[in-house]
């Protein structure tokens, strides 16, 4: 896709935020006192109290509206960064490059396998840039898992697992618009396209085929759909009661009808290079946390946390066999173990230099692929789906 697009003349961005709270608050990487390379210059959102806090937050003088077509008009904006909900992200995505805009599109990429590829075609037509969030390819422990693998101590990789441990998901994904289907599709893509991308990317091949099996065993059931913690007569007791009183659904009961995305998921995946994968999430769990393991002919890789590694070598006939290892990681500085200002860097390298990016849009569309047909495998009891390959 960016070897068609080629080389663009600028040597500062100016970028329009969509979506402001929550995730847009990565508008900071590209504004501030240190930046020169961009500038924020618009926001668009659906809430005018967002906006308002944006302009004190980020740039007093941007533009601000609640108007898409609006924004999208402006001269002022050569990309735009989408961090709208998820079910907004084709849609949004799609206009935003064929007004002329490069973008920066939040995982996962889309809710669906054609809206990805859709978002594919509108990038390759406008020939303008498209780059998707996935910053996990930027943590530190996720690199230097990759530079082990690539530098052949564990052998050849045959197994991938990941275990994603959750003791927000009330917080975070049960009490607002992630916990129905029809705004994410499943949290297989939510949160699991992180981690698919990462088994994707390690094991050095896409998932061809997948089965899975899943449910919602925690969260959900029968209270009604207007409830709210502030108003339940069980708010003392309930272990789930949210606080806080945001705008927009923050405070949804975690057990009314309307939820219904899957709080556990269980994928297996065949990738195209031969390498077999899983990938387990449970969205109540008391802790919080990813572990990784890579098993290859010659040994064993995990990350215990996100600050140590470990590697277990196995007989191979080499001086290798002698040495297991661990790796301790520094801190780094920034959001999601410094991965933030990193992926933000990098958008402006493809922008600015013509830097193919870490984070692959190409790579996004399969993650969601392989989450869409395992939300569809859960829910007809296990059956197999085969992943389409990219056509674009
Ligand atoms: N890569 C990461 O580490 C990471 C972390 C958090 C969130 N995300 C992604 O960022 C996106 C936003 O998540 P969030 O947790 O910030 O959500 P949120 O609900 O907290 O915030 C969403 C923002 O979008 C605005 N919005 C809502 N509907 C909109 C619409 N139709 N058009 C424009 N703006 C709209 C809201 O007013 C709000 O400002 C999601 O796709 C999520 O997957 C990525």
């Amino acid at each position: 896709l960016h070897d068609i697009v080629g080389v663009i003349n600028l040597d500062e961005v100016r970028i329009g935020i969509i979506g402001t709270a929550g995730r847009g608050t990565m508008a900071v990487h590209w504004h501030n006192d240190e930046q020169k390379r961009s500038r924020v210059t618009a926001a668009f959102d659906v809430h005018q109290e967002f906006l308002d806090k944006f302009r004190e937050e980020v740039n007093p003088k941007a533009y601000v509206t609640r108007d898409l077509d609006d924004f999208l008009g402006r001269d002022d904006i050569d990309a735009v960064a989408v961090f709208s909900p998820d079910f907004c992200h084709e849609e949004q995505t799609v206009a935003a490059l064929k007004a002329g805009k490069h973008v920066f599109c939040e995982k996962p990429m889309a809710i669906s396998i054609e809206g990805c590829d859709r978002m594919l075609q509108a990038a390759k037509e406008s020939g303008k840039k498209l780059m998707v969030g996935h910053n996990m390819r930027y943590m530190g422990f996720i690199r230097t898992m990759k530079e082990i693998i690539d530098s052949g101590v564990i052998g050849e990789v045959k197994s991938a697992w990941c275990r994603h441990f959750i003791n927000y998901g009330g917080r975070y994904y049960f009490h607002d618009w992630h916990a129905n289907r029809k705004n994410t599709t499943s949290l297989l893509l939510q949160k699991g396209a992180h981690d698919i991308d990462v088994i994707h990317w390690l094991a050095g091949g896409y998932a061809k085929e997948v089965t899975a099996f899943g449910g919602l065993d925690y969260y959900g059931g029968d209270k009604t759909d207007d409830l709210r913690c502030p108003d339940c007569p069980d708010r003392k007791a309930c272990v789930e009661a949210q606080a806080e009183v945001e705008p927009d659904r923050r405070q949804l009961c975690v057990f009314c009808r309307e939820v219904n995305v899957e709080d556990q998921n269980m994928l297996l995946m065949n990738l195209d290079n031969g390498v077999r994968a899983c990938y387990l999430q449970c969205h109540f769990a008391p802790d919080a946390g990813r572990n990784y393991t890579f098993i290859g002919t010659e040994g064993r890789l995990e990350n215990l946390n996100e600050s140590r590694i470990r590697v277990l070598t196995r007989r191979s006939n080499s001086w290798r066999e002698y040495s297991d290892r661990t790796y301790d990681l520094k801190p780094a500085a920034g959001g999601h173990g410094g991965a933030d200002p990193c992926i933000a860097e990098d958008f402006l390298d493809m922008l600015l230099k013509d830097i193919t990016p870490i984070a692959d849009p190409i790579a996004a569309r399969m993650a969601v692929a392989v989450g869409c047909l395992g939300a569809e495998s859960m829910r007809e009891g296990g059956m197999p789906g085969k992943i389409p390959v990219v056509d674009i």
